[in-house]
């Protein structure tokens, strides 16, 4: 116990003396802010000096941030990618100052040498799962299916797509018949939703509307409402995130399924840093966390109390 206790004692003095700079994309979701504040819980329980900056969804002030963190010295930095591309020379500059990076719930197309690790989802995973929700809650039916797309070039975007394609792949009875853009807002959500429920008969053509978060689920469950239709009901409603709202929606029987993302992506963070500047330990290159589906028989108003305040 007494050397435990030690390399306790160890270990948090050492990370008191951590600077760590975090660029973090925005605030377009309730997920985003709830990231937003777990990390800066979990760095000051941590006692890591954490300097933030929100890049207001810009690539361009995501990559001022990183430069500004290289010319501060910081000890770390971590990145939310708003997009997947673009990131090479930042990162290499980085490397060459021997500042270990580490992404957070999104990827980059960069080598992998550029970054200590990423801290995501499979987001594949997660359009699988919803796409597999479907399949199985349609059975032979015939569905056509409206997608409400996250931000354009982010690998939220591209990969739940892909997985949500995958899964409905082998079942002709389910087709997307519309796709566009929401950028993972509320406001823009229920504004694209509008325009597909006008191309749609009204809506009376949809069968389902599958939104790569849930907040341009909830701003779309809105725009049904208006149209005068029942969302859960007459169009299905299927999105990733488990924000509490969302579990809102399941009780008020507006909306049919989530597949859970944790906001913690810090946590993990954090421990792979701090071995990783105490003594070398190489972490895995992708900490992945989990992709729970979450349906009204899961108990929504229990999940919404237990997230409510957890930093949502
Ligand atoms: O990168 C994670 C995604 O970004 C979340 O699903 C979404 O809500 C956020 O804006």
């Amino acid at each position: 116990l007494g050397a435990s206790v030690i390399a306790l004692a160890c270990t948090s003095a050492y990370a008191a003396d951590l600077t760590v700079g975090f660029s973090q994309i925005g605030s377009e979701s309730g997920w985003r802010a709830a990231e937003t504040s777990v990390t800066k819980q979990e760095a000051e329980k941590r006692g890591i000096d954490l300097k933030f900056a929100d890049a207001q969804q810009k690539q361009e002030n995501q990559i001022k941030a990183l430069r500004g963190f290289i010319a501060q010295g910081v000890d770390a930095i971590l990145v939310a990618p708003v997009v997947a591309t673009g990131w090479d020379d930042v990162l290499a500059e980085a490397k060459e100052a021997e500042i270990p990076v580490i992404l957070l719930d999104r990827g980059v197309d960069a080598p992998q040498d550029l970054y200590l690790t990423s801290v995501a989802s499979d987001q594949v995973k997660e359009g699988r799962v919803a796409g597999q929700w479907l399949v199985d809650t349609v059975g032979d039916k015939p569905c056509k299916v409206v997608e409400l797309q996250g931000t354009v070039g982010s690998t939220p975007a591209i990969n739940r797509k892909k997985g949500f394609e995958e899964a409905i792949a082998d079942h002709a009875n389910i087709t997307i018949i519309r796709s566009q853009t929401g950028d993972f807002t509320r406001a823009k959500g229920k504004e694209v939703m509008e325009g597909f429920l006008k191309a749609e008969n009204g809506g009376k053509d949809i069968c389902a509307m599958y939104a790569h978060n849930d907040d341009m689920a909830v701003g779309a469950i809105q725009a049904i409402k208006d149209a005068g239709l029942k969302p859960g009901s007459d169009i299905l409603v299927v999105s990733i995130d488990a924000v509490p709202d969302i579990f809102a929606a399941m009780v008020a029987g507006e909306a049919n399924a989530t597949v859970e993302l944790t906001p913690n992506m810090a946590g993990p963070a954090f421990d792979a840093l701090e071995a990783y500047l105490k003594d070398g330990t190489q972490p895995e290159k992708f900490i992945i966390t989990e992709s729970k589906l979450y349906t009204p028989a899961d108990n929504p108003q229990g999940e919404y109390d237990s997230r409510k305040g957890l930093g949502y």
